[in-house]
């Protein structure tokens, strides 16, 4: 390829980005979650460590891995974190409560789309680590995993109304496909979905395991070691938590709610959630500009160590430190 050569003149705008060292942390992450892409997580706000006061957002608590390690490595921060799950909100508090009584941590229930109702803003450092946590997974009776039977729930806010059962007992033929083909990607759903029409006729679904058992009559093994129900189980989870609108809307919000020279770190593990980041920052570059040209991936050290991190993609924006909030 031709290197650009700069007319006279001419400035071209480089940002190189400082490597930030490693940071030992010296203390044990909760047993039920380890965060992925710590390193690289903490490395995104690094060019801000020298303000004197940090506020941070973290839209996705879980089990507070991240956080955890942010306080740590930004001991100045401020917190304000979501979630969703009222499990995750119970661990917080017990977990922290002399954070939030010293005014240093606040903790809020609900969706991370809402943020701007609660009036928050200009934070130095944002971060979203989406989709489940492992304790979500694990635990049968919230109706994530087919390796573990619970039932057909799906809800990260056990507040909701909608269930996977409420969908796949009463969504409409085309509506099913529609869900596994969108979020799922399933080539051909048609014969999954015939069948559960059928099926919830005589007996509705209501456990993991009777629609994994399902799916694995009609579709069959196809690769060895991946079960055939986990894109369908995807893409009912992404339909029932509204995942992808819920990014989508909520990308655009937070970016306005940075300071100038604050920064949005968004960890994916889906393929078309990842999509949606990357355009949405793209979309965005009158207010800042892309700090990942590259997607940032777990290195195979990681990869072998949580092997939850392998679909794991972090991307980060940084908000204008030129412009002034407001006139954007
Ligand atoms: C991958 S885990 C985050 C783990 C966390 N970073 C840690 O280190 O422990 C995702 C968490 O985000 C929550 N979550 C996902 N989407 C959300 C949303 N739209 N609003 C609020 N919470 C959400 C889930 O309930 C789950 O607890």
């Amino acid at each position: 390829m031709k290197k650009y050569k700069p007319k006279s003149g001419e400035k071209i705008e480089r940002h190189e980005e400082e490597i930030p060292p490693k940071v030992e942390l010296p203390f044990e992450f909760s047993p039920e979650h380890y965060p992925v892409l710590l390193q690289e997580v903490l490395g995104a706000f690094y060019p801000l460590r020298h303000k004197s006061e940090l506020s941070y957002f973290d839209g996705t608590f879980g089990r507070g891995g991240h956080y955890m390690a942010m306080k740590f490595a930004y001991p100045q921060m401020k917190a304000t974190v979501m979630d969703q799950d009222l499990t995750a909100i119970a661990y917080a508090q017990t977990r922290f409560p002399t954070e939030v009584e010293k005014g240093q941590l606040k903790v809020i229930h609900g969706n991370f789309s809402q943020f701007s109702e609660h009036n928050l803003n200009n934070f130095d450092m944002m971060l979203l680590d989406l989709g489940v946590s492992s304790p979500q997974l694990d635990q049968g009776e919230r109706g994530f995993s087919f390796y573990n039977d619970g039932p057909l729930d799906m809800r990260m806010n056990q507040q909701q109304g909608l269930t996977a059962e409420v969908l796949i007992n009463t969504a409409s033929e085309d509506e099913l496909i529609r869900i596994f083909k969108e979020y799922g990607e399933v080539y051909r759903p048609s014969r999954v979905v015939r069948a559960i029409v059928n099926d919830r006729k005589t007996k509705a679904f209501q456990t993991t395991s009777a629609l994994a058992g399902l799916i694995e009559r009609v579709d069959g093994w196809q690769v060895k070691g991946h079960h055939p129900a986990t894109k369908y189980f995807m893409a009912l989870r992404l339909a029932v938590n509204s995942e992808l609108e819920v990014v989508a809307e909520s990308l655009p919000k937070m970016i306005r709610a940075l300071n100038p020279g604050g920064r949005l770190a968004v960890i994916s593990f889906h393929s078309l959630e990842d999509r949606i980041v990357k355009n949405i920052f793209r979309a965005s570059e009158d207010m800042g500009r892309t700090v990942t040209k590259k997607v940032i991936v777990p290195t195979q050290e990681e990869c072998d160590r949580n092997s939850r991190s392998r679909s794991a993609k972090l991307r980060i924006f940084e908000r204008s430190a030129q412009d002034e909030q407001g006139k954007l």
